[in-house]
């Protein structure tokens, strides 16, 4: 396990450099005062000013950073040094008030003694993660009494479906629920840059179904508020989709009713329970 998430940590140091040039991250409009965060987290986390945020797998930390913009004091994590180092100097070049960490999400509770208002991790993150009751541990953990936990993830039902060219059709690809043997990719390319794992292509995932990623959270003795399901997605992952209004990417009206994006809610109701016990 330990061998697969030190290939998948290769391949993401290998990315970084691309991914701070791909149009889709826009590092430029970051810098002019952009926000790289969606309507999705933004109404659902809400108001952040003057909270503690904790964002695991954080990446190189733009969207750390636009939390630190709408006034929380942001710390990302990510197991990436090369992202980590890359968020630091945008960071400190953009006098934002944000601090990064580089941590394995499983090794965070050895290196950070500190408990946030909001913990929050988004889009493309439990793929990686071969264990979620240990992730969900760690999610618990740092959220504060009273304080919440914000997912916003591609639907595993989204990660079960290929494209496929030659009949311009989706099809079920890949597993949905929890197989203990890692999934194996070789690929060049990235959701954000032709390419850009060209020296680092190998990768590990795990899929992980809704009722296990609730059920985590749970067992970890985080309250669920809601979980929200989304027919449109954050990035195009199959060429069949076009790109709506708003900025999200859709699918064809014939596969309309699959969801693509899901989102949840969670308290840690520690304070709540110990007034009523008391
Ligand atoms: C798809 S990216 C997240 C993208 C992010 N939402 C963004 O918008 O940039 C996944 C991130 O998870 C990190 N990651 C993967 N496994 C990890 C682990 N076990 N611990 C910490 N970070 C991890 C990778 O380094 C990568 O930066």
């Amino acid at each position: 396990m330990d061998e697969c998430m030190n290939t998948n940590r290769d391949h993401w140091n290998g990315v970084v450099s691309s991914h701070v040039k791909a149009p889709s991250y826009d590092v430029d409009g970051f810098r002019a005062g952009e926000t790289t965060l969606r309507p999705i987290e933004l109404e659902e986390v809400g108001d952040v000013s003057g909270k503690s945020l904790l964002h695991l797998q954080c990446h190189f930390g733009l969207d750390t950073m636009s939390w630190a913009r709408l006034g929380a004091r942001a710390t990302g994590v990510d197991f990436s040094d090369e992202a980590i180092s890359t968020a630091q100097s945008l960071s400190s070049e953009l006098g934002l008030d944000a601090r990064f960490i580089c941590s394995n999400v499983y090794d965070l509770p050895d290196v950070l003694d500190e408990q946030f208002d909001v913990v929050f991790t988004s889009y493309g993150v439990l793929a990686w993660l071969p264990d979620l009751d240990r992730w969900a541990q760690t999610v618990a953990h740092f959220v504060k009494p009273g304080g919440t936990f914000h997912i916003a993830e591609i639907h595993p039902i989204e990660s079960m479906m290929e494209y496929d060219a030659d009949t311009d059709e989706l099809r079920w690809e890949y597993p949905y629920f929890f197989q203990s043997e890692a999934l194996r990719s070789e690929c060049a390319h990235t959701y954000a840059a032709e390419n850009a794992a060209a020296n680092s292509p190998v990768t590990y995932e795990w899929c992980h179904s809704l009722g296990e990623i609730v059920t985590s959270l749970i067992n970890a003795g985080l309250t669920i508020e809601y979980l929200h399901e989304f027919p449109f997605c954050c990035y195009q992952p199959f060429p069949c989709m076009t790109k709506d209004e708003n900025g999200w990417w859709r699918l064809p009206e014939k596969y309309r009713d699959i969801p693509l994006l899901f989102s949840i809610k969670a308290r840690n109701n520690l304070s709540s329970i110990l007034r009523t016990s008391g």
